[in-house]
């Protein structure tokens, strides 16, 4: 339970947790809560100062408690270390480090690195617990002789094994818990290892699988599938604009048959999984000459929304009479996604900028997000205060958007609204004497 502090029966850590993120943060404090001491480890010396210091801008929560409540408990109660070094007396290390893609490639560097951190430290009997996402074959083909590279080996001297991490940010604590866990493991002591240290939190089943490349596959094409089925809708969805029908209705019939699930179309994806996952599956199928058509355009349409959504609001301008050099725009939201403090490849940012791109003044009002730049507004008015166009790019707890529709009239006259996360009705918005557009 959150802020336990009861009697642990071995207060030494034996878990070390290498990456303290949106997935290794809310891990390490799973762990704790449950009685397990953890160790955890991050290159980012400011992060770590900011976790010592009981600081986290992250937005989850465990049963009424925030991410920041739960934090301090640990850290006064001694059961949650961070670190910039790897300990070496620690028996498991769960590393959750990422692969970020540049320029549509992988870049490994520091998941090798943090690989390289556990290499030094590994003894006999070590467990080591890949949770990253990670193209096929990296556990066994890039992790395995890395770790090896100081003798021991793997299967016989230390452990090796992989879970996929399937949480969705602002869910971490509860997904830790109750989301099905898939591992596999280099052998049987291997798989049975990572299935106690798993088996701590997760109240859910633990599928076992046949190879870590197995489930590493399968958790990118998880991620992959979410994509695809964005990019679908978004396309159901400007279908919708131009035929003039209402995207929500259309998709609320359709969702009423039983075998069909839509998702929401919205501004574009953002954050780390979705975006990366189709670049670490690529270069394995180029390898064996496969194109991966429907699962590359998906992707491409899903990079070419906020475009669209730009290009709506000049078009809005325009019907304004207003030109993008003397237009003024207040976005709502800078999260990749609603209710998120992450705003990774967000496609709000790749919107500011084309806005910028072309002379418009842009003003932020997203409280969620530690954002401090020139762009951030101080209060919901005073990003509305003068305003051509509200733009709507996540819903976030900390914006009020109830009080919007009265706060229309600090904008300029006949205000635009361009809502891309269907927040209003074009009926709100037009009896305040605003002109509404969504997706
Ligand atoms: N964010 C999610 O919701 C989510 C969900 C499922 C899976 N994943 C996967 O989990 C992994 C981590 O994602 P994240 O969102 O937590 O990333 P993140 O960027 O928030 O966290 C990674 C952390 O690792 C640290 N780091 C970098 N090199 C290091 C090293 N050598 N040693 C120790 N720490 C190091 C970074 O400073 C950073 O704090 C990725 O593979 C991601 O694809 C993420």
């Amino acid at each position: 339970m959150p802020g336990q502090t009861t009697e642990r029966k071995d207060h030494v850590p034996q878990i070390c947790i290498l990456g303290l993120g949106y997935v290794g943060l809310p891990l390490a404090l799973s762990f704790a809560m449950e009685g397990h001491p953890v160790i955890g480890v991050d290159t980012n010396r400011e992060l770590i100062q900011q976790l010592k210091a009981g600081i986290t801008y992250h937005k989850e929560s465990f049963e009424g408690k925030s991410i920041q409540e739960i934090l301090r408990e640990q850290l006064e109660a001694g059961s949650f270390v961070p670190k910039e070094e790897v300990p070496s007396d620690c028996t498991i290390y769960i590393i959750t480090v990422g692969i970020p893609v540049v320029k549509k490639e992988p870049f490994y560097e520091p998941l090798l690195q943090a690989l390289r951190m556990v290499r030094e430290v590994l003894k006999k009997g070590d467990l080591v617990l890949l949770r990253s996402t990670v193209p096929p074959g990296f556990s066994e083909q890039i992790a395995r002789p890395l770790l090896e590279e100081k003798g021991l080996r793997a299967g016989i001297d230390f452990n090796l094994a992989y879970s996929s991490e399937r949480i969705a940010e602002g869910k971490a604590f509860e997904e830790f818990r109750n989301m099905p866990v898939v591992v596999a493991g280099l052998s049987e002591e291997c798989c049975r290892r990572a299935e106690k240290v798993l088996g701590l939190i997760a109240r859910a089943p633990i599928y076992r699988a046949s190879s870590m490349t197995a489930v590493e596959t399968a958790k990118l094409f998880e991620n992959i599938s979410r994509d695809v089925n964005i990019a679908m809708v978004n396309e159901f969805a400007a279908f919708c604009r131009a035929v003039g029908l209402n995207t929500q209705e259309v998709i609320s019939l359709a969702n009423t048959h039983k075998r069909v699930n839509l998702l929401q179309p919205g501004p574009g994806v953002g954050g780390y999984c979705l975006p990366n996952a189709l670049y670490y599956l690529l270069p394995r199928a180029r390898e064996k000459e496969l194109s991966l058509p429907l699962l590359t355009t998906a992707r491409q349409v899903n990079d070419s929304i906020p475009a669209s959504v730009s290009q709506m609001v000049f078009s809005a301008l325009a019907a304004k009479g207003v030109s993008p050099a003397e237009a003024k725009i207040a976005v709502l939201g800078l999260a990749m996604k609603d209710y998120s403090s992450d705003d990774r490849q967000s496609p709000a940012w790749i919107i500011i900028r084309q806005l910028q791109e072309r002379g418009v003044a842009v003003s932020i009002f997203d409280p969620a997000v530690p954002y401090e730049g020139p762009l951030k507004a101080s209060s919901l008015e005073d990003c509305l205060r003068d305003s051509d166009c509200l733009l709507i790019l996540a819903r976030q707890k900390e914006i009020p958007f109830s009080s919007i529709p009265e706060l229309l009239s600090l904008m300029k006259p006949k205000p635009v609204v361009i809502d891309t996360r269907f927040v209003f009705t074009k009926e709100e918005i037009s009896q305040r004497g605003g002109v509404y557009y969504s997706l």
